[in-house]
């Protein structure tokens, strides 16, 4: 090491280096940029928020009221500040939604409110988050035109696809971080995951007070894919790993060459396909003619010509399933079959483990049961009620996470206040960035260690690298430790 380096090491021990900063929280939903950057000793002085509730919240929870629909704030109402973030709303760009882009109707503008906002502030700073389909969406255009028009605005700009399992927090979930400075990034590295194996059992109370039991009859029909999993060949036989559709089971519909919903328009494809069979089996004969497509499996009435090259696969590979182990499939299928469609399909989510539904994670989706590995829960999701994730290995414990679980999940520990209601808050932290990912981006953007500094201080001398930003430089050990250097 340098002796000039090693001597201003031993006056000022790693510490680092931080400016306090101001910042503003545009769609600040329970306020996971918040939390990160006040953690880090910056200073909120704006936030906007469309959700009165979650206003309500922020302002009990921060004490400072956040704005309502940002198109509505003047510009000048919003205060300089140094760094500007930004969870903009992810539903024009999700797979999960229509994928309007730019033109989705509702929130397709509100990048552009970002934009505005940048363009007449121009902090220093940016920290952005969205899904990470943004980066695919309209084959890369949309996020191509979203870092050029930050680029044109004088910013270097940067992103990567970060999410809280890569750094011992259980959760898996993707998320496109976009981080820009007025002031060039080549001091800017991006957290290194430590891929410590998290535990979602850390996160899990003895026995919480708020807990919400599982329905009886979603214990029933846990119990019977129990079955089906326990009937399951064992090892070395693995676990299907395409979703496991009980509807296949039996059903004889043409599905590589054409679609029911394209059979139902002549009269000859209306004969064929009262020959085949429909869900579980059910023979389409026998069932009268404007009911046909409700024998069929929801996934396959769609008004299309042809099934995507996915559903074709994942039909096959049931089809085959069943065919394979026929004799005690057909023993347990009249078992689902009282069950909803969505309850109807299991999807085994990881390699191998112990074949025990209740030993593992699991969570209802439109898309089926859900059955995960208990090292992780899945991403939560702007998630109904009943899309929470459970846990239980013995019979008191078959629940739902509660709120202040899935709270830790988002590394929102340090919330005081969550929604009362459950609805909200579930949304609200489906919705909610991860504190510590945000952090831990925050802290190489914004606070320099002091090797790195002191380095660009010999490097350049005249100290006009960026370094010493408006506000000047102060080193911080602790968020609430600062000393003035
Ligand atoms: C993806 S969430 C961001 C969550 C936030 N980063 C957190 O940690 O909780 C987007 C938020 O933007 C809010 N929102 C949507 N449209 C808005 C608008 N026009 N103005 C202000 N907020 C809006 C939503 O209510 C939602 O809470």
């Amino acid at each position: 090491m340098d002796w000039r380096l090693a001597f201003f090491v031993a006056l000022f021990p790693p510490k680092t280096i931080a400016t306090r900063m101001e910042f503003v929280d545009l769609f600040a939903g329970l306020g996971g940029f918040h939390l990160a950057l006040s953690e880090l000793g910056h200073n909120c002085v704006f936030a906007s928020e469309i959700n009165e509730k979650l206003r309500d919240l922020y302002e009990k929870n921060f004490g400072i009221r956040p704005k309502g629909d940002i198109r509505e704030v003047p510009i000048e109402c919003i205060p300089r500040h140094d760094i500007l973030c930004a969870g903009f709303p992810c539903q024009p760009f999700s797979k999960a939604g229509d994928q309007l882009g730019f033109n989705c109707p509702r929130w397709g503008d509100l990048f552009d409110f970002v934009l505005k906002v940048v363009a007449h502030h121009q902090p220093t700073y940016l920290i952005l988050e969205n899904v990470p389909n943004i980066e695919k969406h309209d084959e890369g255009r949309t996020f191509k035109a979203i870092l050029a028009k930050l680029r044109s605005e004088g910013y270097d700009v940067d992103r990567r696809r970060l999410s809280p399992h890569q750094f011992g927090i259980p959760q898996i979930r993707d998320r496109i971080f976009i981080v820009g400075s007025r002031n060039g990034l080549d001091r800017f590295c991006w957290p290194e995951p430590t891929n410590v194996k998290p535990d979602l059992r850390t996160i899990l109370d003895e026995a919480p007070e708020d807990v919400r039991e599982l329905p009886p009859h979603y214990i029933e029909c846990l119990d019977v894919w129990q079955e089906f999993v326990k009937q399951y060949p064992s090892l070395p036989v693995r676990m299907p790993s395409f979703p496991i559709w009980s509807m296949e089971f039996g059903a004889t519909y043409e599905y590589e060459h054409t679609t029911p919903h394209e059979m139902m328009k002549t009269k000859a494809g209306r004969a064929r396909l009262r020959e085949q069979r429909g869900s579980h089996g059910v023979p389409l004969a026998d069932v009268p003619e404007n009911k046909i497509l409700d024998a069929l499996p929801s996934y396959a009435k769609k008004p299309q010509k042809r099934f995507p090259r996915w559903k074709i696969r994942y039909i096959k590979q049931n089809r085959d399933l069943y065919q394979e182990l026929k004799p005690w499939i057909d023993e347990w299928i009249p078992k689902i079959l009282p069950f909803p469609s969505s309850l109807q399909k299991l999807e085994w989510n990881f390699k191998e483990g112990e074949r025990d539904i209740w030993k593992h994670v699991l969570q209802f989706r439109a898309s089926g049961i859900r059955v995960k590995c208990p090292t992780t829960a899945p991403s939560l999701i702007a998630m109904t009620t009943t899309q929470v994730p459970i846990v239980g290995e013995t019979k008191e414990e078959k629940r739902y996470m509660t709120k202040r679980e899935c709270a830790r999940l988002q590394s929102l520990d340090s919330l005081k206040h969550l929604p009362a209601s459950d609805h909200l808050a579930y949304k609200a932290l489906g919705n909610a960035v991860n504190v510590k990912v945000v952090r831990m981006i925050a802290e190489q953007l914004l606070h320099p260690t002091v090797a790195q500094v002191h380095m660009s201080l010999f490097d350049n001398p005249a100290g006009d690298d960026g370094s010493t930003d408006r506000l000047g430089v102060a080193t911080v050990e602790s968020p609430t430790e600062k000393v003035v250097c």
